[in-house]
């Protein structure tokens, strides 16, 4: 085909990059499955560990297969004396995804055998230690930037629990724990995404594993992807009151501006990750005690779903998790963080399966250049 024939589909909308077994979305009926397990399932019984164990083998864990799963996660939690050091010479005002993707790239050049990937062994140790050492790695920058204690972790609590542990010093009550624990379920894998192709891409050069999440990691920072939730917040500080968000609206909507933690590219119904995590919102701060930001969120989204619901817009994913991870004493900017915490186990499901099949990513391009310039001496420009 002549460069002239190829129709370019802007940012790939839509077009298969690879095949995978990982997870599956139907957009129109609002369906989210894991390894064919729907997500409301998951999030209502099943454990972040548990969900780490299917994606990477295709099926739910038997107990024993489990808690030596738990066992391996626990024991690889710790830093290592020079990365904890060096984690304390970033500078304090960096973002903490910034942070985190210097930091995964530190812990590749850590390990000796980052580069030997293609032994089985090697593979599941990175793969074990990246998922127990983000949240590690999240929490130390965290409590360094504000000037107190690193704490370390705790063997007694999962990974949502001793992630609460870490950044707020205290144990966190159930709620907030099986809460966040939810939170990483529904976080966990997502399909071609903007971060997951990026993996995919990495992982397609044979680049080691730590170089693929590190990509992943720059790529979930970007606003237009696990950026969001930041951003629905500063949109809610911006509403003084439940009865202020009506005129809030009406200027938002005169302006053309669009409502953050609303739409979704893939959904036109609602999000069902939002559905999972609005009924556990709404028992966090009920247990724990309501905020003005709560009530002006249910304010808008009663007030959206009259305005702009019969168009498919509804609340997506990001709405309720920046209203809840705030109520958990989790820092603005750590909601991409904990975003990340959870992706890198999908990160990963996809890596271990692009290296089964593995092909080197070389997509074409339309040129839309000029041809045929002579070269001109820089004296005579
Ligand atoms: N607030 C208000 N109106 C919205 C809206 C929002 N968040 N998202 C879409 N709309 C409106 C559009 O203005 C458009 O209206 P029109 O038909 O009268 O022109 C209609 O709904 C369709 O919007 P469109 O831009 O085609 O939807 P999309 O599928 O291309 O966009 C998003 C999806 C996610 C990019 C978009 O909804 C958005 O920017 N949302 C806010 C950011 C956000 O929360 N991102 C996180 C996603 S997980």
């Amino acid at each position: 085909m002549s460069t002239q024939e190829k129709t370019l589909v802007p940012g790939l909308a839509g077009i298969p990059a690879s095949e995978s077994a990982v997870s599956y979305i139907d957009g129109q009926a609002g369906v989210l499955e894991y390894r064919g397990y729907p997500i409301a399932d998951l999030a209502a019984n099943s454990t972040f560990e548990e969900v780490v164990f299917l994606l990477w083998n295709g099926r739910l864990p038997k107990s024993a297969e489990l808690a030596e799963l738990r066992a391996s996660l626990v024991a690889k939690r710790s830093l290592a004396p020079e990365i904890l050091e060096i984690i304390k010479l970033l500078p304090a005002g960096g973002h903490p995804m910034d942070a985190l993707q210097t930091t995964v790239s530190l812990l590749g050049m850590h390990n000796p055998k980052a580069r030997d990937f293609k032994d089985a062994d090697v593979a599941q140790d990175i793969c074990l230690e990246l998922v127990a050492v983000l949240p590690t790695l999240v929490a130390a920058f965290d409590r360094s930037r504000r000037g107190l204690e690193i704490i370390q972790p705790d063997p007694d609590l999962d990974t949502a629990a001793n992630f609460l542990w870490m950044i707020n010093g205290e144990k966190p009550e159930e709620i907030a724990a099986r809460t966040l624990d939810v939170a990483l379920i529904l976080h966990a894998d997502h399909t071609m995404n903007a971060s997951t192709f990026t993996a995919r891409v990495v992982a397609s050069a044979e680049a080691d594993p730590y170089s693929v999440i590190s990509a992943a990691v720059g790529t979930l920072s970007g606003p237009l992807h696990g950026g969001a939730n930041e951003r629905v917040l500063d949109s809610l500080a911006e509403i003084p009151s439940a009865e202020a968000v009506p005129t809030w609206l009406d200027a938002k909507f005169a302006a053309g501006g669009k409502v953050m933690g609303f739409g979704h590219r893939v959904y036109s119904v609602k999000d069902p990750r939002a559905h999972n995590l609005q009924g556990l919102v709404h028992q966090v701060f009920e247990k724990l005690g309501s905020t003005p930001i709560y009530d002006v969120a249910l304010a808008l989204e009663t007030e959206m779903a009259e305005r702009v619901g019969h168009k498919g817009i509804w609340p997506n994913v990001d709405f309720f998790s920046g209203i809840v991870y705030q109520k958990l004493g989790i820092a603005t900017d750590l909601f991409t963080p904990v975003f990340a915490i959870s992706r890198v186990s999908g990160w990963l499901a996809h890596w271990q399966e692009q290296m089964k099949d593995n092909k080197l990513f070389r997509p074409g391009q339309i040129y839309v250049g000029t041809h045929g310039h002579e070269y001109v001496p820089i004296d005579e420009r």
